[in-house]
Formats: C-alpha cells, sequence, structure tokens
C-alpha cells in the first residue's frame, strides 16, 4: 500500500478528545497535525500522548523569531521527534537556515508564506505593497534557496508551486470533500470561494493534504476518513 498523505488537524480544546479522535480514524490517515493552540495547552505531555498512537506527528507551529531563538526552539522539540515542523518565512533567510540546521536528520521543515487571513490591505498595513500572491511567490522562493523542505500552499497554487520547485515538499490545508463522495452528510463550506477536493490537491502535487473538520466534525469521523481516503 502506498503511503497516505492525509494528515488529520487534531483542533480539539480536550486532550482526550483528541487522542479519542485520532485513535478512530488512525487507519485511514497518515499522520497528526497539531497546532499552536495545542501545543500551548497541552504541551510535550501532550504531544507523547498522541505519540503513542504511532502516526508520523506534524508540529504545525509557525516559529518566528530571531534564528537564534528558533534554532534553539527547534533543538527543544527534537525530543518529539516531529516528521514536519513549520515555520514563517517571513522570519528571513538566516531564521530558516538555522532553524533547517537544528532540525532532526528526519524532520522536514516547512514554510508558511503569507497567511490566507491577511488580504491585500491588511499586508499593505505592514508595509507590504504588492498581492498577497506575489509576496508568497517571494516567500517561497526565499524559502527553497534557504534550504527548506518546502512550503504550505493552497489547492490553488499548489500546481504552479510544484512546477517551480520540483522535489519540494508541499503541505496544502483547506481542502473539502467533493459533495456526496460517500460522506454522511453534506459539509458546508462556509464560505463562498471555490474549494479543492483532496484528491485534485493530490494531482495538482501535494505531498501532504490537511484535513481538520470535514473529518472532526463528521456525524461518523471514521466513515468520512474512509470517504475521503477512497477517493485517493
Ligand atoms: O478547515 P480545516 O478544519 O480542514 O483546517 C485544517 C487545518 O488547516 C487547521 O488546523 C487550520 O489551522 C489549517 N489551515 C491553515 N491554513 C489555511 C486553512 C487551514 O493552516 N489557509
Amino acid at each position: 500500500m502506498h503511503h497516505n498523505p492525509l494528515f488529520l488537524a487534531l483542533d480539539l480544546p480536550r486532550l482526550d478528545a483528541a487522542e479519542a479522535l485520532a485513535r478512530k480514524v488512525k487507519s485511514h490517515i497518515g499522520g497528526l497535525k497539531l497546532g499552536l493552540e495545542f501545543f500551548c495547552a497541552h504541551g510535550h505531555h501532550g504531544v507523547h500522548e498522541i505519540a503513542k498512537i504511532g502516526l508520523p506527528l506534524f508540529l504545525d507551529l509557525k516559529l518566528h523569531d530571531i534564528p537564534n531563538t528558533v534554532a534553539a526552539a527547534m533543538q527543544a522539540i527534537h525530543v518529539l521527534e516531529p516528521s514536519i515542523v513549520t515555520i514563517h518565512a517571513a522570519g528571513g533567510r538566516a531564521m530558516m537556515e538555522d532553524a533547517k540546521a537544528a532540525a532532526g536528520e528526519h524532520c522536514k521543515v516547512v514554510a508558511v508564506t503569507v497567511l490566507t487571513s491577511l488580504d491585500d490591505g491588511d499586508l499593505a498595513a505592514t508595509g507590504i505593497s504588492g498581492t498577497p500572491h506575489a509576496q508568497a511567490l517571494r516567500l517561497a522562493e526565499l524559502a527553497h534557496s534557504a534550504g527548506l523542505d518546502g512550503i504550505v500552499c493552497s489547492g490553488h497554487e499548489v500546481g504552479d508551486v510544484r512546477r517551480q520547485w520540483k522535489d519540494g515538499f508541499f503541505i496544502v490545508p483547506g481542502l473539502r470533500p467533493a459533495e456526496g463522495n460517500g460522506k454522511p452528510n453534506g459539509h458546508a463550506h462556509g464560505d463562498q470561494k471555490r474549494t479543492v477536493t483532496p484528491r485534485e490537491a493530490r494531482d495538482a502535487g501535494a505531498s501532504v493534504l490537511v484535513i481538520g473538520r470535514p473529518i472532526s466534525r463528521a456525524e461518523d469521523p471514521i466513515a468520512a476518513a474512509r470517504a475521503i481516503e477512497a477517493t485517493l
């Protein structure tokens, strides 16, 4: 069986609930994503508990500080043996180089470019002219030249990014399964944007597909995870 690219985002406030969900769907996913909220709430203890499930861990910490501090933080999480850690490309070349140098041999260090919560006006207010898209491309190039493994990008961008960076490791969140592909309930998109399915993102070159609420909020998470897995 080939490697499963699905990483379940465990964005649940309670550690016991997160652990129970992960155990339920573990045979249908390839890894687990723990974010800043989880890490601040449950720390190393929480990560150790989730690690017992036996799946690769993605620590989505989006680190951003001076190079020395980010490198020290990378060393401090080494003991957790994450497969993937995120840092902000906006921290600059030296920060990215030092983070990569401090990471474990088997840990992918992946850059966040521009947060999708920022629009042109928000960027302008921080002194960055141009579109979020142009800024994201600039930071992706910087991450590549700094020796990172890849970037986080949307399902709309991953095809173009893959053409530019052939051996990159690309993480795609914000995915929504197609309606009626075996899910127990139709899932509300919650916004008007055209969404990308896990299959479309994988075909466009995604290395990791991050899925949260379509599984965690499904009436039957096992059925939801199995249905998504079956499309890949
Ligand atoms: O929307 P969903 O629950 O599937 O989100 C899964 C994960 O992807 C969440 O942890 C969210 O923080 C992350 N995400 C992201 N960037 C986006 C959209 C979602 O990092 N643009």
